[in-house]
């Protein structure tokens, strides 16, 4: 069988204070009519037989309702008691399947254009994925972003990967062109990730098993939990395994991870920008921005953030403090 693996822990924390803890991003509607883990489901439910969503308590109803608003109530469930990041919550869902069973694992945040380049890069991995390798999903690169994985590449071949480098060896992997950023989708046999989970990472491995085997009806335990490493798959498995694939993807992608990358999307979208680069997200209101170059006004109900769009990445940090205060 071929599973569409969701996952859907995230907070989004960069986002803020447009997504938060009790509204996502991936559920908001405010990049389209449809939020993204709507879009997420549907773009891939024609190559899957059957969908498996991880995600945690706090997002379960939000998950219930939007798959339910699109008639989907078929599906396998994965609550997390804590989040322990990606590496754990696909091995749950590897847990859940069978050894061969293909699992197309993909982010539930992104924005991706659907048709004919998409459709041919999922069924290109599908392939591969078959043939037992681990793929993933390259997209060419156009900054130093040192927030995404870059992969190495000769072909389908991968040489290494290469999870969120610094600014001057993003700058120097930029230049040398051999280099592709992962764009958080992989494809894999169940039984191969867990396989080579167990080899690189036996401790994450042997974890999440043992709290797996403590979940009744996909709901995870919390004290098992809590003993599992929380560590990304890129670490865990990507940079580690021999066994990686690519596939060079030409779809358009964005994964909207920070206001710089939303920034280029709405910008694109026709968003207005003024001639000093500055754009105000999340009201119609008149700003005016004066003496500043490429700000950002984010404004929602409660909350206004003022930041600089070089700055986007340390929003997350931002987060983590006002979340102490509460
Ligand atoms: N269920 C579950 N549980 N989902 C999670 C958890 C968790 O504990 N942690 C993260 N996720 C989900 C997020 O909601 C997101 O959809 C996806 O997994 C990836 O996690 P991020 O936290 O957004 O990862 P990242 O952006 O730092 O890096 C990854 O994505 C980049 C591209 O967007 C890496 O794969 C990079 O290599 C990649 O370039
Ligand atoms: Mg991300």
């Amino acid at each position: 069988s071929i599973f569409h693996v969701l996952l859907t822990g995230g907070v989004g924390s960069r986002l803020w204070p447009l997504s938060r803890q009790s509204r996502p991003k991936q559920y908001l509607e405010i990049f389209s009519q449809h939020s993204l883990f709507e879009l997420a489901v549907q773009r891939n439910a024609s190559f899957v037989n059957d969908l498996i969503v991880v995600g945690n308590k706090g997002n379960r109803n939000l998950s219930e309702t939007t798959l339910s608003k699109i008639g989907i109530s078929d599906y396998v469930n994965i609550v997390e008691a804590t989040p322990r990041n990606t590496a754990p919550a696909i091995a749950f869902a590897a847990f859940a399947a069978q050894p061969e069973d293909i699992l197309l694992v993909t982010p539930a945040d992104h924005i991706i254009k659907e048709g004919r380049e998409y459709d041919g890069a999922v069924q290109k991995a599908i392939k591969l994925a078959q043939e037992n390798n681990i793929v993933t999903f390259g997209i060419e690169p156009t900054r130093p972003e040192t927030g995404y994985g870059y992969i190495e590449f000769e072909g389908e071949e991968v040489i290494s990967f290469r999870e969120k480098p610094n600014e001057d060896t993003a700058k120097d992997f930029l230049k040398r062109r051999s280099f592709l950023w992962n764009s958080g989708m992989f494809c894999f046999k169940a039984g191969i990730f867990l396989e080579e989970l167990q080899n690189y990472s036996p401790e994450v491995y042997k974890r999440s098993l043992a709290a797996w085997k403590k979940s009744a009806n996909g709901e995870l335990e919390t004290e098992s939990s809590l003993d599992i490493p929380s560590i990304s798959v890129d670490y865990a498995v990507m940079e580690r395994s021999n066994r990686i694939k690519v596939v060079r993807s030409d779809f358009q992608w964005s994964d909207m991870g920070s206001f710089e990358a939303v920034y280029d999307y709405l910008k694109e979208q026709g968003q207005p920008v003024d001639k000093f680069g500055n754009m105000q997200i999340g009201s119609d209101k008149h700003v005016s921005f004066v003496g500043l170059t490429n700000c950002i006004l984010v404004s929602t109900d409660d909350a206004y953030l003022v930041l600089s769009k070089a700055a986007s990445q340390e929003v997350k940090e931002l987060y983590q403090e006002l979340e102490k205060k509460n």
